[in-house]
């Protein structure tokens, strides 16, 4: 009965390395330990042993049982590992981008507007200057020489974080900021967005974006400004542009004019973009007013100078043709392509 059983142990263990699977080595399992199982069955018989083989049988039958338990046990976890192995290795996902739905990328269109005014403002000597978004309300109109009682400053025109803060509605501020910082000649632009209490729709924002002017020196006159803009919109819109300057009026300039430029899509001959009239609307401008100069620590009788503030979203459309104003704050990527 013991060689049975040794038998047993032998056969059984040199069975289980060549199993590869699960069930494989459970079937057996049950071939040999299982209740109808050869091991089992021997067992069985041992009450027919006698009172001096019983032990010696039952010990080694518990050997050989513990051995074969063992062998499974390690195989089980040998070929679990192997599962896991395998699916970790078919699963994985591939967090690398493959070459060609690599985007490029490129500057927004509003951005190219701005770096194209950049480039023509920093040719005749402009220095580029921004300011913050979320700003003094003094900085934003007392200082500009707004009135008290103007309804611009309304809580219905104008974010406010509290009485004394907040979201720039021009970038008119930055002119304070730096003639506060800088004695004269001063010579800066600056790019940037601002914010206004409007209703979204397809030529309204609560944001949008000003590129500001500002130059103080001595002798500066109405001719630098016409000038400058004119040259400006000559480089902006091409060569063959011609400039109309308005009578305005504006709290920070006096006197203050609103400059059309040529309509660029129809050179002048009247379309939809300029609602026939063969101009467009460029920006604002005027001489910086004196209390303005005073209040911002530059004395008016030495010193004069001239200001802009135009608008960067009308003129993006206008130039790439782009009908609906919140497509250029969507950051839609398949609009955002076609540039
Ligand atoms: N800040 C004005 C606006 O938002 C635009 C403007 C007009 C700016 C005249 C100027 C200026 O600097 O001189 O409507």
């Amino acid at each position: 009965m013991k060689q049975q059983l040794l038998d047993i142990q032998q056969k059984t263990l040199e069975r289980i390395p060549a199993i590869t699977d699960l069930k494989e080595l459970d079937n057996i399992r049950v071939e040999v330990l299982g209740k109808k199982g050869e091991l089992t069955a021997i067992l069985k018989g041992m009450g027919k042993l006698s009172q001096e083989e019983r032990p010696i049988i039952g010990k080694v039958a518990n050997e050989v049982k513990e051995a074969i338990e063992e062998a499974i046990a390690k195989k089980k976890t040998a070929i679990e590992k192997e599962v896991l192995d395998e699916k970790l290795k078919s699963q994985t996902i591939d967090i690398t981008l493959d070459e060609e739905t690599k985007l490029p990328g490129h500057a927004h269109p509003l951005y190219r507007t701005i770096s194209e005014l950049v480039d023509i403002f920093t040719s005749m000597g402009f220095a580029v200057s921004e300011g913050p978004e979320i700003e003094w309300a003094k900085y934003n109109f007392d200082y500009l020489n707004v009135p008290s009682n103007h309804p611009s400053r309304d809580e219905g025109d104008t974010f406010y974080f509290n009485e004394d803060v907040l979201l720039r509605t021009q970038t008119s501020t930055v002119q304070v900021r730096t003639m506060q910082n800088k004695k004269p000649p001063i010579k800066v632009i600056s790019p940037g967005k601002v914010y206004r209490f409007d209703e979204i729709d397809a030529t309204h924002s609560p944001l949008f974006h000003q590129l500001e002017g500002l130059v103080v020196d001595k002798n500066i006159t109405m001719a630098d400004l016409k000038g400058t803009l004119d040259y400006m919109a000559k480089r902006l819109l091409g060569s063959e542009t011609k400039t109309v300057f308005r009578p305005h009026q504006f709290y920070f300039t006096e006197p203050s004019a609103e400059m059309d430029a040529t309509c660029f899509v129809c050179k002048g001959k009247g379309c939809r973009t300029c609602k026939g009239t063969g101009y467009i609307e460029l920006l604002g401008c005027g001489m910086v007013h004196p209390n303005v100069l005073r209040q911002c620590g530059i004395d008016p009788d030495e010193y004069s100078g001239f200001a802009f503030g135009m608008g960067l979203d009308r003129l993006t459309m206008f130039k790439y043709g782009i009908t609906d104003l919140r497509l250029l704050f969507s950051g839609d990527s398949e609009f955002l392509s076609q540039f």
